[in-house]
């Protein structure tokens, strides 16, 4: 069993690089599918989620050509099979874009039912609509997903019923190819949206308007290679170390971010009272004080993005006063309160909201990571909290996190990861 053993407190200080955006590049790697020749990607980020998508991508006939930890060329000019349909597939969320993907290139495709956090209900009743407006046909069955077309897709219009990361995502994957216009509404405009058209349109696709709620798209008939493509610093990650900075009253300087996608984060932190800097692509967090309680709302960006929710919940349970969490996009997301309690934290949580009491200190206990967002939160709780606090499950937090010990410990952090009887820093 492996599991994390964080000696806490501690006060992080020091520099920390962030890494690629997994939910950009979880949506790039299926785009390549879309590409006649080779995509040379750099920056992405070294988690379990990249290297699952990656065996998923070989097992369908493409060549991955590793450069470095975080640069790769794909070739997918052999890809033959549109079938993808395993055990490795049903295990994360980010598989349904090989729909949208494949669609673009292939008549029948078949994927597992994605897999992923458990969050409450995701349905996918959005990207089958975008689907079936653009000509598909889609079923589900017996755990899988099968799309087909007679005919190439054609563009339209396409009204999302909920702002949905997912189905805007794969709506642009399989317009990109299709003949004609397709106007995507309700989009969401998170970052790694925008990213994903970015590289699209670096291939020579026609999409504009990512990043606002209306995206149109002149279908091409054909991608071309691309030399070169740098994913996007991931957002949450930056949220994760600005919320640890603060929580453990910490000085750190957070590099290869984006300033501009941290705002509802930075916003909080200032509410909370620490001190933000904004300095080109850096941003300073500095602390010095028990933390003003506040009340934050999830939403779909630019609003307070619910893979924050978790870790900025820290920050309330050591607050002067009560705060409140306002979960709006997962039902639940809550899970990880009943863990922050066993740590003496004072939390109730119903329906959608937290409330949370703020106490004088957190102290060591075993804790389970319920999902990914959650695991980081328990990371940063045992780095405030009195002694040896042992984080388990922590496959959910090596999905998205590169080098994450490693990190903290740069910072002054004491985090050990333990396999069975084996235990090394
Ligand atoms: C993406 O999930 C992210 N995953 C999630 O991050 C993130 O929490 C979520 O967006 C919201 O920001 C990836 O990018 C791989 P949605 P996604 O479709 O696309 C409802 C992480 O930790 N909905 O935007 O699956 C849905 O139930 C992960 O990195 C429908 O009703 O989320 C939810 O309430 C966890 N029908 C809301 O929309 C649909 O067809 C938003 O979901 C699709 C979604």
């Amino acid at each position: 069993m492996e599991k994390f053993i964080v000696h806490g407190p501690c006060k992080l200080k020091g520099t920390v690089k962030i890494s690629g955006a997994k939910n950009a590049a979880v949506a790039i790697l299926p785009a390549t599918l879309l590409a006649e020749g080779k995509c040379h990607l750099e920056n992405v980020p070294d988690i379990s989620d990249i290297r699952s998508y990656c065996k998923i991508l070989e097992a369908l006939g493409a060549k991955i050509e590793y450069l470095s930890k975080n640069e790769m060329i794909i070739d997918n000019t052999n890809v033959t099979s549109a079938i993808a349909s395993s055990e490795l597939t049903s295990k994360f969320r980010a598989s349904y874009y090989l729909l949208g993907a494949l669609l673009g290139r292939f008549n029948q495709v078949q994927i597992s039912l994605p897999g992923g956090c458990n969050l409450g209900a995701r349905p996918i009743d959005q990207h089958i609509k975008a689907f079936e407006s653009l000509g598909a046909t889609v079923e589900v069955r017996n755990g899988n997903v099968y799309a087909s077309r007679k005919e190439p897709l054609h563009g339209n219009s396409i009204f999302l019923d909920v702002v949905s990361v997912g189905a805007t995502m794969n709506a642009i994957l399989a317009a990109t190819l299709a003949k004609g216009n397709t106007v995507i509404e309700n989009a969401a405009k998170e970052p790694h949206i925008v990213d994903l058209a970015n590289f699209l349109n670096s291939m020579g696709a026609k999409i504009k308007g990512a990043g606002t709620d209306t995206i149109r798209i002149t279908g091409v008939e054909k991608l071309r290679q691309v030399s070169s493509y740098s994913i996007i610093p991931d957002q949450i990650e930056t949220g994760t170390f600005m919320v640890a900075a603060a929580a453990t009253k910490g000085d750190v300087l957070i590099q290869n971010c984006i300033p501009k996608h941290m705002e509802p984060i930075t916003a909080k932190l200032i509410e909370a009272g620490a001190t933000v800097e904004e300095l080109g692509d850096s941003i300073r967090v500095t602390m010095d004080q028990i933390p003003n309680s506040f009340t934050v709302k999830t939403m779909p960006y630019p609003g307070f993005p619910t893979d924050m929710q978790p870790q900025i919940c820290i920050l309330l349970t050591i607050a002067s006063g009560t705060g409140m969490v306002i979960e709006n996009i997962w039902e639940s997301r809550f899970q990880y309160t009943d863990e922050l309690t066993k740590m003496g934290a004072d939390i109730s949580a119903h329906g959608s909201t937290a409330i949370v009491k703020g106490v004088e200190k957190l102290y060591a206990a075993p804790v389970h990571s319920h999902d990914l967002r959650a695991g980081a939160a328990m990371m940063i709780a045992g780095l405030i909290a009195e002694g040896d606090t042992e984080v388990y499950d922590i496959h959910h937090i090596l999905r998205g996190y590169e080098d994450i010990v490693e990190k903290f410990n740069k910072l002054g952090a004491h985090i050990e990861y333990v396999k069975e009887d084996d235990k090394h820093d």
